[in-house]
This record gives structure tokens, C-alpha cells and sequence, in this order.
């Protein structure tokens, strides 16, 4: 049965229902040494770890059922932070990728977690924030051929860059161009149907020798089954990938909370927004976190009886 109560109430096969595959492999050797001896997606921003943050946006995607992957010997240390995810109402299995030989790697690693159903899949170094983000990303579940973001950006050429036409129709999506023809990168958060699987084998490596994301995305748009949405500026997305982002991060997540007296990434919050779990629950799971002030925050989302106001908090309560 499925874990999403809302598909399962639709009366969805399990097989048809979203699955997430959480990509946290890699070397982070733009982050060296900071993290030679430990992942950089279980780096702090903050006050959590990095995974924290994409592991709850997919919660508030609508998404219990996630995979992550992450590198051989790291494996231990996710699986101690987030075990099996039940207590949270998830189900988190875990998969190895040998060697970052490329994000769409991710999709044949997961070919039988995703049983030929449509996947979500997003980058353990990138964190969105935004008012009802959350309720928008869910109504992708339902998909057709593959759904990618754009997002405006200062200096694109670091990202995939996706450029439109007049009519706002995509012309082409890029993977890190020298001359990027737009200021929309496209931000690690993509979503796609059955197919994916089948044309992340079809991949050949790019010259960096990785199967290359924007590969599978060039694919769909041949197909003529890509779509593309602007997210607007009032989503926050930031990566961690260097030194200064990582920083800029931390400090975005800390200026945010401490004047909104809301979290960014709690998955305990998003899991429970989801009504996947209780409020016993969320109770139970607080306590052994009230010397961090973390459970703290967590009891007084409980205390905070009325509704959350449209555009304030990272979820949406049912
Ligand atoms: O952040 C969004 C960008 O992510 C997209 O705009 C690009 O199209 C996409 O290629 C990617 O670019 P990056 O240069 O940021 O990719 P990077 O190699 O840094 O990998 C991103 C994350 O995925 C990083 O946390 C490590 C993880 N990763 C990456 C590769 C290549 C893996 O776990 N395995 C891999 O094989």
C-alpha cells in the first residue's frame, strides 16, 4: 500500500504513485577539506544538516517514499541520522553509487526502487524555500513526460540554462554554456514520468565523462515532452557548493527563522503538515531534541493551534 494517504484514498496503484530519489553521493572536493572525512550533504546549514532540507521539500511534495544515494562508505552515517524514516511516516531506503559518474546515474540506480513509475528527483546540496511551495510541487505528481524549474540567476554559467523563445516556448536547455543565452538556470529538482529510466540508459557520458542531467532533459525536450516553469523570485533556491554559498546559506536559514520564528527544512514539521504523522508523534519526537531548542520549536508548532497564514511556514497544514 501506499504511503501517501492522499493517493492511496484516489485509489492509486502503488506503482503509479511519485516516488523521490534523493542524490547525495559525489566527492565534494569543491568543499576540501571541510569534507574529506565527512559527506558534505550531512554539513551543517544552520541548525540541520544539509539533508534536511531537499528530504523536506519532497515531504511537502507529497512524497513519504524516497531513496537516497549516497556513496559506499557515507552510507552509515545517513542511515544514523535518518534511519528508516519512519518516525517521521517516510520510507527512506538507501542505494550506493560507486562513483559520481553523473546525476542521471541516479535513475538507473533506482531503476527497481521506481518500478517504472514517474520519480522526483532532487540534489542533497540544494534548498528551496517559498510560500506555498510546497502545495504547488504537489500538484506535479501527476505527470506527463518531464517538469524542470527555471530560475533567475546573476551568473547562470555554473547551472543548466534553459532559454526561451517569444512565446516563452523552450528553445534549448544547456549543461554549464560559457555564453549562456538566459539568466534561467535550471535548479536540482526534476520531475519526470516512467520513461526516465529507460532514457537515462540510453545516455552516453558528456566529455566530463558523467551522464549529464541536462542530457535527460535535452531528451524530453526533443520528445517535445519537457515543460518548463519559472519559478518566481519570491522562491528562494540556493546551492551549497562552494565555500561562500555554503555560508550564504546558513546565513539565509538563520536570518529567515530567527525573524519568522518558522524553520526551513524541518523535515519533522513538513512530515507532520503532511498529517504523516500525529501530533503525539511530533510530541514524542521533540523531546529529546529540547536542549538543542530544536524540539523546543517543534512543540511550540503544536502550541501555535490556529492554522499556519498562507505564505508563512514551509508546508501546508491539511
Ligand atoms: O544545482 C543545480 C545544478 O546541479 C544544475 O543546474 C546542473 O544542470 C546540474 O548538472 C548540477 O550542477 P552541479 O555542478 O551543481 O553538479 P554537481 O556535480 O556539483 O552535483 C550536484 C550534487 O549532486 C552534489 O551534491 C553531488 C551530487 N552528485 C553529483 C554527481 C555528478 C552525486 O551524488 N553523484 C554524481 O555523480
Amino acid at each position: 500500500m501506499c504511503l501517501d494517504f492522499n493517493c492511496y484514498k484516489e485509489g492509486k496503484r502503488y506503482s503509479e504513485c511519485m516516488r523521490g530519489v534523493l542524490l547525495a553521493g559525489g566527492t565534494g572536493s569543491r568543499l576540501w577539506p571541510i569534507t574529506r572525512a565527512v559527506s558534505k550533504q550531512l554539513m551543517p546549514v544552520f541548525d540541520k544538516p544539509m539533508i534536511y532540507y531537499p528530504l523536506s521539500t519532497l515531504v511537502s511534495a507529497g512524497i513519504p517514499d524516497i531513496l537516497i544515494i549516497t556513496t559506499g562508505e557515507e552510507q552509515a552515517q545517513f542511515r544514523r541520522l535518518l534511519g528508516d524514516g519512519r518516525q517521521w511516516g517516510l520510507r527512506l531506503s538507501y542505494a550506493v553509487q560507486a562513483r559520481p559518474e553523473g546525476i542521471a546515474q541516479a535513475f538507473l540506480i533506482a531503476n527497481e526502487f521506481l518500478a517504472g513509475g514517474p520519480a522526483a528527483l532532487i540534489l542533497g546540496d540544494n534548498i528551496f524555500h517559498g510560500a506555498q511551495l510546497g502545495a504547488r510541487l504537489r500538484g506535479h505528481r501527476d505527470l506527463d513526460g518531464g517538469l524542470v524549474f527555471a530560475y533567475p540567476v546573476a551568473d547562470p554559467s555554473a547551472y543548466g540554462v534553459v532559454d526561451f523563445d517569444g512565446d516563452g516556448v523552450v528553445r534549448s536547455i544547456e549543461e554549464k554554456p560559457s555564453a549562456p543565452r538566459s539568466r534561467y538556470a535550471v535548479p536540482g529538482l526534476y520531475f519526470y514520468d516512467g520513461d526516465v529510466v529507460k532514457i537515462a540508459g540510453s545516455l552516453r557520458p558528456s566529455t566530463r565523462g558523467e551522464l549529464e542531467i541536462t542530457s535527460v532533459n535535452e531528451e524530453y525536450l526533443r520528445r517535445g515532452r519537457l515543460r518548463v516553469e519559472v519559478l518566481d523570485r519570491s522562491t528562494a533556491w540556493l546551492d551549497t557548493g562552494t565555500f561562500d554559498s555554503l555560508v550564504a546559506a546558513s546565513e539565509y536559514v538563520r536570518v529567515i527563522e530567527q525573524r519568522q520564528g518558522f524553520k526551513i527544512g524541518c523535515v519533522e514539521e513538513a512530515a507532520w503538515r503532511a498529517g504523516l504523522i500525529s501530533e503525539d508523534q511530533l510530541r514524542e519526537l521533540a523531546n529529546p531534541l529540547r536542549r538543542s531548542g530544536y524540539g523546543d520549536y517543534l512543540l511550540r508548532l503544536l502550541d501555535w493551534s490556529q492554522p499556519v497564514p498562507a505564505g508563512s511556514g514551509s508546508g501546508d497544514r491539511p
